[in-house]
């Protein structure tokens, strides 16, 4: 694969540091995919959830991976590992955990770096594809070292993730195609990559974990990231506040969507 070569912020070639940590945990989760084994519940996370065996094996990868580093850490199971520095590291180690569990082969590694509250860096390994996503603020996103954009098209021509308990659902009349891939992360840097032209989960339930790394790709590609109501999403350092998402290729579409959702 091409690597693009970078300064990302800090003082660390953070492009090789994740995409190393990545393939590492392919490799260590590759031969539990699809079995019991490998979805077995062992716990809850931070945030109340299930946490499946597989997500304790990528979880305890990175973690051991990123903190000699120094930077602190919030990761979707064990939540904040603080270690006093000015970066962040925001990750879900497995993005689409139930995928994984059976057999569906749609899921990630999600990796956000903040510096204080600002995103430096952010990359999405997607396992069964080898598809390498980053993001670097002001300079945009890639796609295995080539750069990707958006893909607007008119709103009844546009296929959309979503997302919802009822709200909303008007929405899927006016756009042509509805996609659950069930991994939001994937599904963003789908967006990001012109397979689809909007993200949207109105549930209140994903968290910063699930999305930090692709609201980056998004944006350096062109789209828009809001709440419900239409305001720029802001992305806390977080492992447990509930939010709205709602990710569009261009306004045309992002209106549409924050009509039916009565945010606008
Ligand atoms: C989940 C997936 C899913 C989304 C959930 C997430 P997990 O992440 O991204 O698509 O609907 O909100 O929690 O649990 O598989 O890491
Ligand atoms: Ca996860």
């Amino acid at each position: 694969m091409e690597r693009r070569d970078y300064e990302v912020g800090g003082d660390l070639p953070w492009n090789e540091v994740v995409y190393s940590l990545a393939k590492d945990i392919e490799g260590l989760v590759k031969p539990l995919f699809g079995t019991p084994e490998g979805g077995r519940n062992i716990g809850t996370n931070v945030s109340g959830d299930v946490t499946k065996y597989v997500d304790k094996v990528a979880e305890e990868t990175a973690i051991e991976r990123l903190k000699p580093l120094g930077i602190n850490i919030v990761s979707e199971e064990v939540g904040l590992i603080d270690q006093g520095s000015e970066y962040t590291a925001v990750i879900d180690p497995i993005d689409g955990s139930y995928n994984f569990a059976v057999g569906i082969p749609i899921f990630a590694f999600s990796f956000a770096l903040f510096r204080t509250e600002k995103p430096v860096y952010s990359a999405l390994y997607e396992f069964t594809t080898g598809r390498y996503y980053e993001a670097i603020p002001g300079e945009g996103a890639y796609l295995n070292g080539s750069p990707i954009h958006v893909s607007p098209s008119e709103p009844k021509r546009a296929a959309v993730s979503f997302y919802t308990r009822g709200a909303g659902t008007g929405l899927i009349g006016r756009v042509k195609r509805v996609r659950v891939l069930g991994a939001i992360a994937v599904e963003l840097a789908y967006l990001a990559r012109g397979a689809i032209q909007a993200v949207v989960d109105a549930r209140n339930y994903v968290r910063p974990t699930d999305i930090a790394a692709g609201v980056l790709l998004v944006r350096e590609a062109g789209g828009i990231v809001t709440d419900e109501r239409g305001k720029e999403l802001r992305v806390h350092l977080s492992a447990e506040e509930n939010m709205n998402v709602v990710a569009a290729a261009d306004e045309a579409l992002l209106k549409i969507i924050l009509e039916e959702l009565g945010g606008r």
